[in-house]
């Protein structure tokens, strides 16, 4: 019990009401609300680093940088990572390479999805060749498990170096604004490297991904409503590549007729109109989830229901830019047409492309 307690505290109370100060949560309370209450397990809480150079000797917490288990969401299985930033800034060591890979196993062998809480400073410096050889066996984990379990990465703090390489192969990437940050090498090295002076948002933040680079398909405001929304993405993904979404019996019949509909895309094709009024008026409830809202937003990708079933939505946007098919735009659709295939989610295309 008492190396439990121990265990909980990650990095010490210290580093836990500097965590606290910046607006984030600490990985444990990250997982209790992405988690069904009282639902998650945790394994290996007592892992240390074996490494003892360079002060790591004197720098050892149980459980290392990583929280790793089980639970349910909505109450179905999911495994999850959660990296400790109270922890040597939730940097990547042998051991934690070890532990995020034993649960990605676990994730695949019992077909279940896999949530990764990201918020790390990337490979542990004090290791050197055996955390990257770590970061090896979780990248190779990504491609093999692709397209076999919904693997989702959520972005709660720095994703800084070797960090960021496994997210951005993962299937969905939220981020938190302005707390998830995404970057191959921060802004010191920059500087140092090109003699270019950027701030760690313009690099890696957000807006960045969210609207230029297309890396995050979603960006939320506050970590709690992030991981709401991850647990919303959850109730359209089937378990794994051999299961179908679930059923949500909806109030709203599949046979009602919509008048609306006969006015709402104009005769004239001069004339623009909202894509979205329209999928608003064929879908359960006029409720639909919207991926990479931001990027190529001539393009529309979006999960939704039709009879209680989930459908991926593929449409074009008329009211930007006309809704041309430019490489943006096919990427995005190409891209979210190939998890679908994998993850037998039928597809719903309206097509209006000039
Ligand atoms: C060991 C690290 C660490 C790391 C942070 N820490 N990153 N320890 N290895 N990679 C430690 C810090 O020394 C500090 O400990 C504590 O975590 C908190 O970090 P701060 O710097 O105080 O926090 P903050 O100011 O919020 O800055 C966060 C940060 C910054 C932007 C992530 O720490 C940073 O730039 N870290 C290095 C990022 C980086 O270059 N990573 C690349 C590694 S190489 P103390 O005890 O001092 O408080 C790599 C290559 C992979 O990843 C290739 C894969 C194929």
């Amino acid at each position: 019990r008492r190396l439990r307690e121990q265990s909980a505290l990650g990095g010490g109370q210290e580093r836990i009401d500097q965590q606290h100060a910046r607006g984030k949560l600490t990985a444990r309370e990250r997982i209790a609300v992405l988690m069904d209450e009282g639902s998650f397990q945790e394994l290996d809480p007592f892992a240390t680093h074996r490494a003892t150079d360079l002060g790591l000797a004197q720098n050892q917490y149980l459980g290392d940088a990583v929280v790793i288990g089980y639970g349910r969401v909505n109450g179905r299985l999911i495994f999850v990572f959660s990296q400790d930033f109270t922890v040597l800034g939730g940097s990547v060591s042998e051991v934690v390479g070890e532990k995020i890979c034993k649960v990605m196993d676990l994730a695949a062998k019992n077909g279940a999805p896999i949530v990764g809480l990201n918020d790390s400073g990337g490979a542990r410096i004090q290791e050197g060749v055996t955390s990257l050889a770590g970061y090896g066996e979780i990248i190779l984990r990504n491609t093999l498990f692709s397209g076999v379990v919904p693997q989702i990465s959520v972005i709660m703090g720095p994703a800084a170096g070797g960090a960021v390489y496994s997210p951005a192969l993962t299937d969905f990437i939220f981020m938190v604004k302005g707390i998830g940050q995404m970057y191959i090498t921060g802004p010191d090295v920059i500087k140092a490297a090109t003699g270019e002076d950027i701030s760690h948002e313009d690099l890696g933040g957000w807006l960045t991904h969210f609207t230029k680079s297309g890396v995050a398909h979603f960006a939320i405001e506050g970590e709690e409503n992030c991981l709401q929304q991850v647990r919303r993405l959850l109730t359209f993904l089937p378990q794994n590549n051999g299961d179908d979404a679930p059923l949500f019996p909806s109030p709203d019949p599949a046979d009602r007729t919509d008048p609306e509909l006969r006015t709402m895309v104009p005769e004239d094709s001069a004339r623009s109109y909202d894509m979205k009024d329209v999928i608003r008026r064929i879908v359960d409830m006029g409720d639909f989830m919207e991926v990479q809202e931001g990027y190529a937003q001539n393009m529309i990708v979006a999960y939704a229901r039709m009879d209680g079933r989930a459908v991926g939505i593929v449409a074009q946007q008329p009211a930007h830019m006309a809704g041309v098919l430019d490489i943006e735009a096919s990427t995005k659709a190409a891209r979210f047409v190939r998890f679908c295939d994998a993850f037998n989610i039928p597809l719903v295309t309206l097509v209006d492309v000039p």
